[in-house]
């Protein structure tokens, strides 16, 4: 079977690559020229931990290339996944989906008869059926059937999320489009992966409900988190003994500075803006964007209340500028909203990330970008964590304190140990940890 991907961005490459490593011959297309050069050299242009080498190997293997021949390689496919960017619509917070509509008035005029089209882009509900009625405008004579396969990929961990997931969602309408989708995830069969079938709209909602409901726990327990610090809680006991009911679930109940990526704050918006154009508002998921938005100044607030009442001119040390560890991705990072607001009250930032520092220079004037953890700490008055990377867990912490010129730290992942970090003289704070 032959699979094309439309989009080497994050979510095409991972699964062009992993078909690929299941066997299929795939090739992804991309419109950006330099984009494919990098490929065919047998580099990757995102970070993930693992893909290169998989790319490595199904490259040579020749199962896998890149073009920017878009009608070739659509014209041998059996199975095309639509996987290009849905970008937040400014004004509205929906999905854009100019995009999606592009590639299938193309894949229309190219695609040989009997293939499967399929939609791995996050896609708002209807944007399926809008898809199939495109194509069918375009090239009234093609045969072809649809389907909805979203995709439930951790940055970072996306390799083993496509390798070893929870569920595969499928929506289709026929049975050729549900065979061809079932071929394509048959390795899974092995490890009693459950493959769910839907309808096209089904699969559209799961998604979005999906995520909307991970962002609602995570809001949840930062909330909770606001409420232990007050009354002499503490966050982390609450959030394992609740997490033990198997109703509940003990993932997704980690306090911290706030979701950010490039999922969680973009498919909120969406799912909410939905729900108000059909007439069945989503308020928790409302609620759950303010409450989001709110906990990133939040952030700020706390380290400046830290700083005394002139912050100004004081100087603070931010470790971690990814949205979360594993990734070089700033999109939507706590980080970006925290240090304006630092800056904007005449503090000095210095900063550093293991992997971020690139993409998130060009959204930051005036910070003091550093080469690890200490150089970032040199004379800082206040310390902030924002982003849990392995490597700020087993700091040194006394060469961190005589390299700092205060010594408050704010851990807004709750990695370190109270007891130790006031044992080595720190004025440490956390989260919902009073
Ligand atoms: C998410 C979904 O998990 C994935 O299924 C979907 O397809 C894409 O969006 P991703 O954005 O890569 O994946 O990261 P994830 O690990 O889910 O974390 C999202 C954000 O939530 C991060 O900012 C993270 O720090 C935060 N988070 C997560 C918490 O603050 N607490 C938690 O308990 C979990």
């Amino acid at each position: 079977m032959k699979v094309v991907m439309i989009g080497t961005g994050y979510v095409g490459l991972v699964s062009g690559v992993c078909f690929s490593e299941f066997g299929f011959d795939v090739t992804c297309v991309d419109v950006d020229q330099s984009k494919i050069d990098t490929l065919n050299k047998g580099e990757v242009p995102i970070f993930e931990p693992g893909l290169d080498t998989l790319l490595d190997r199904n490259t040579k293997a020749g199962r896998l290339t890149f073009t920017t021949n878009f009608d070739e390689a659509v014209s041998q496919a059996d199975a095309i996944f639509i996987a290009v960017g849905t970008p937040s619509r400014r004004g509205d917070g929906e999905a854009d989906l100019q995009y999606v509509w592009a590639a299938a008035r193309q894949i229309a005029n190219a695609a040989k008869p009997g293939v499967v089209i399929v939609t791995k882009s996050t896609v708002v509900v209807g944007t399926n059926r809008k898809v199939a009625e495109i194509i069918r405008e375009e090239n009234p004579d093609l045969d072809f059937s649809i389907a909805s396969n979203p995709e439930f990929l951790r940055e970072g961990s996306a390799l083993e999320d496509f390798m070893r997931p929870d569920r595969v969602v499928v929506g289709v309408e026929d049975k050729r489009a549900e065979e061809v989708m079932r071929n394509l995830y048959r390795p899974l069969f092995l490890r009693e992966t459950p493959i769910v079938f839907t309808g096209l709209e089904d699969a559209e909602l799961i998604k979005y409900a999906a995520n909307a409901f991970l962002a609602v726990k995570i809001s949840f327990i930062n909330e909770v988190a606001n409420l232990c610090e007050q009354v002499g809680g503490n966050v982390q006991q609450v959030a394992s003994a609740i997490g033990l009911d198997k109703r509940i679930g003990g993932k997704f109940l980690h306090a911290g500075p706030g979701f950010g990526g490039s999922c969680f704050p973009k498919d909120t918006r969406a799912f909410a803006a939905t729900g108000e154009k059909f007439g069945a508002p989503q308020r928790l998921v409302e609620a759950v964007i303010e409450v989001n938005e709110s906990r990133k100044a939040n952030m700020a607030e706390r380290v400046l209340a830290k700083l005394g009442p002139d912050p100004k001119g004081k100087t603070v040390c931010i470790l971690g500028v990814a949205f979360k560890p594993n990734t070089d991705d700033v999109r939507e990072s706590p980080t970006l909203a925290i240090i304006p607001i630092l800056q904007e009250a005449g503090v000095i930032v210095r900063a550093h990330d293991p992997e971020g520092m690139d993409q998130a220079k060009p959204q930051l004037d005036n910070v003091i970008w550093c080469s690890d953890a200490y150089d970032a700490a040199e004379g800082a008055d206040a310390l902030a964590l924002v982003t849990e990377w392995n490597e700020y867990r087993a700091l040194d912490m006394n060469r961190l304190h005589d390299a700092m010129n205060g010594d408050v730290v704010v851990d807004m992942r709750n990695v370190y140990q109270p007891d130790n970090m006031r044992a080595k003289g720190f004025d440490y704070s956390s989260i919902g940890r009073a």
